[in-house]
């Protein structure tokens, strides 16, 4: 009797999503009906708008006339909601009447940028990068666009690889939920609202497993590291609802992803059952006559169409080719309705038949953009982001009577690269800098000195002796060093990832001055600063913050907020241990220690560990684990295991902790990895107080694919840790799993 009610609630709610879902398929049947082919094939092309090209344009068609003809299905880079309303008056001019989607690459925020996708996920704080992107919905769906090209969940364990910034970084579970959170962000209470978009999960899949960081490079990965590694962010994705996935510019295992039909038919659209549309990414069809996979463009549509991919970005192989393999019966029409019936699915959800301009709202976007809420959703994500690396002797926070600070580095007063790459529709007047953030913390009571140092990327040293002179009169050094926007990002591969140019040595230089320094690293993948990590006292990773850098860093800096950020992503000591990850298979010559090196997995130069781990950040507080206890040391198949442990704040401040729970498979039919993250918590604690923490394990917790590709768990031996990172264990036990 007591689920009696919900039950019948949900079930209603079920039929009448199941009746709206035939609804639509209805009136689908009946456009599709009184299309043409070449109408049909002209909702499967997609156009780049004049501005925000973020790849080569091919060609420059007439536009508009292709619209009017009918040849078009979408836009990519149309924004505002006046612009999007102009476009898509065009559209209403062709026979079918059939409205455009307008899609945007909104990676971290619209017109308020948010933390780079890699910092956010540095908090580890889901229902707070689900509120980042539902705000990014929101300004989005205001401006008239009705898709964003986001989440990027590729994992990513190479931070060679520009475009780590834009994703959540090297687990596969962290990414996963990650994945799951920023769905349901962008598409908010279901497309249709007039505050969501479209998501897409992209690069589907394993673009982030470039070889050797280069971007666009081949992927050569086993099956267990594919299904295990990189698909399952994907799935999340799936599961969350996303409207559509993005394929990739990779070959995987010699077949590019475009013209993959093991991964866009075979896993994605049958065995994930999906029923959104995959667009190519820009070029992607037609680059696969560069990869030496198809002779032509025409092949190239022949095989990206029959792979799954419904919508061609950018390439002009669809519009050209597709009625003709079609004439020519290489291609049944039966895949293009396939491929149309998606895209129209989509128009219908969003509402575009009932008004085309639903979206392209003036006034909606004039009282929505720049709002005061988003820029404090975007303050309190850039506060979570924020990772502490150092703290040596309690440098930090600082305190609020200090006579004269100075902000030294040629990041110090820089606003626009406080955005970080993949901001399209922010505006200068934005952006606060850690400059304006401190004095709009200080205001006239502390003196804020400035010298620029050098350049980002200077050889030159010149600037460094009037920093030295400005340092050594103040009480507190605040360092900003780190990357230009443009350094991490698409097409932003590198082989030295070291601070850039000549920054470290001026952190040398001001440190020389025996003064209390603290370096804030500004950047969009793990940076090697070793020097530095070894020798300045205090060190914040701040990543890219966005709109509301300054603030942020300002409140940290003081006290006012304590972060609590952990590292999404190991840093390494050098280029030369990449790709280095927490989560590495088991050798049969582990190197025990640092040190022991002799026929060991190891090299002779350089310990294993990074400088880093995953998981790692402190805090102005201290943490205690103890009491670790298991509601039984046996599980069976179909039952769980309660853990349950005891956090203490031990420090002066209140904070939050991060508690990490791993798990070790010790034996089984397929080697495993030393230790994979399974669960986390982010807890609030104030100063002395404990709470107890628990977690569950099942049988899903201790799965994964066998030697048949089949995913269960096997009885026997597990080791559970929990801890405040990945290499910073405080509790362990073992427990077995039987049959
Ligand atoms: C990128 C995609 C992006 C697309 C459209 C491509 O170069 O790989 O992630 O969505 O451009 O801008």
């Amino acid at each position: 009797m007591k689920y009696y009610l919900p039950l019948a609630f949900v079930l209603t709610l079920s039929f009448s999503a199941a009746a709206q879902n035939q609804k639509i398929e209805k009136k689908i049947d009946s456009v599709l009906k009184l299309m043409t082919l070449d109408e049909k094939i002209g909702q499967l092309n997609q156009y780049t708008g004049d501005r925000d090209a973020t790849g080569p344009i091919t060609n420059n068609p007439n536009k508009l006339k292709d619209i009017r003809d009918g040849k078009l299905g979408s836009m990519l880079n149309v924004r505002g909601a006046k612009e999007t309303r102009e476009v898509q008056e065009v559209a209403m001019q062709s026979r079918m009447k059939i409205p455009l989607i307008f899609g945007l690459d909104v990676i971290h925020g619209y017109r308020v940028t948010f933390p780079i996708p890699l910092a956010e996920a540095a908090s580890w704080d889901l229902a707070a990068m689900e509120n980042a992107a539902r705000v990014a919905a929101r300004e989005t769906a205001a401006s008239g666009v009705h898709w964003t090209f986001a989440p990027m969940v590729d994992i990513a364990r190479d931070p060679r690889w520009g475009r780590v910034m834009e994703g959540a970084g090297e687990d596969t579970y962290l990414g996963s939920k990650i994945a799951f959170a920023r769905v349901k962000g962008f598409q908010g209470k279901g497309l249709g609202n007039l505050d969501a978009v479209m998501a897409c999960a992209k690069h589907f899949a394993a673009y982030g497993a470039a070889i050797a960081g280069r971007d666009y490079a081949a992927v050569d990965m086993s099956d267990h590291t594919l299904w295990e590694v990189y698909l399952p962010p994907f799935k999340a994705a799936v599961d969350a609802g996303a409207a559509t996935f993005m394929n990739s510019f990779n070959t995987l295992n010699g077949i590019p992803a475009t013209g993959n039909a093991y991964l866009q038919r075979d896993i994605l659209k049958d065995k994930w059952k999906y029923t959104g549309f995959v667009v190519s990414d820009w070029g992607s069809i037609g680059e696969m006559v560069d990869h030496g996979f198809a002779k032509n463009k025409t092949q190239a549509a022949e095989l990206a169409i029959k792979a799954g991919s419904d919508m061609d970005m950018e390439s002009r192989s669809y519009l050209p080719n597709l009625a003709k393999l079609v004439a020519d019966k290489k291609v049944p029409v039966a895949l293009i309705d396939d491929a149309v019936r998606r895209v129209l699915r989509k128009k219908f959800e969003l509402g575009l038949f009932d008004d085309p301009y639903r979206f392209s709202n003036e006034a909606r976007q004039e009282k929505e953009l720049n709002s005061p809420e988003n820029r404090k959703a975007s303050l309190s994500m850039a506060e979570k982001s924020i990772v502490l690396l150092k703290n040596n002797n309690q440098v930090l926070p600082l305190a609020k009577n200090l006579k004269k600070i100075a902000v030294i580095g040629p990041l110090g007063k820089s606003e626009k690269d406080m955005q970080g790459f993949w901001s399209i529709a922010w505006e200068k007047d934005n952006l606060v800098s850690l400059y304006q953030g401190l004095k709009n913390k200080l205001g006239d009571k502390t003196e804020l000195l400035y010298a620029k140092g050098c350049e980002i990327s200077d050889s030159s040293k010149t600037g460094f002796a009037e920093a030295v002179e400005v340092a050594k009169q103040a009480d507190v050094i605040v360092m900003a060093v780190g990357e230009a926007l443009d350094m991490s990002g698409e097409a932003k591969s590198k082989t030295n990832i070291h601070i850039p140019g000549v920054q470290e040595d001026l952190i040398k230089a001001i440190q020389a001055t025996g003064k209390p320094v603290v370096v804030l690293v500004m950047a969009g993948r793990p940076l090697i600063f070793n020097w530095t990590a070894d020798n300045v006292p205090a060190i914040m990773y701040t990543w890219w913050l966005g709109s509301e850098a300054g603030n942020a860093m300002a409140n940290v800096l003081f006290g006012d907020y304590n972060p609590a950020g952990k590292l999404p992503m190991t840093f390494p000591r050098d280029e030369g241990q990449i790709p280095v990850y927490y989560n590495y298979l088991s050798t049969g010559r582990p190197a025990k220690n640092d040190k022991d090196t002799r026929y060991r997995s190891a090299y002779l130069d350089l310990p294993n560990s990074p400088k880093f781990a995953f998981g790692y950040g402190l805090s102005y507080t201290t943490f205690e684990y103890a009491d670790l206890a298991l509601s039984a040391t046996e599980l069976k198949m179909d039952g769980k295991i309660e853990v349950s442990f005891t956090l203490k704040n031990t420090g002066k401040y209140d904070g939050e902790e991060v508690a990490q729970l791993y798990l070790q498979d010790k034996f089984a039919s397929v080697v495993r990895p030393v230790k994979e993250l399974k669960d986390f918590q982010k807890v609030m604690l104030k100063a002395g107080e404990s709470k107890k923490i628990t977690f569950l394990i099942n049988k899903e917790k201790l799965s994964f694919y066998n030697q048949q590709l089949k995913w269960g768990a096997e009885a026997g031996d597990f080791k559970l840790m929990i801890g405040t990172a990945s290499n910073n264990i405080k509790l362990e036990k073992d427990f077995a799993l039987v049959e």
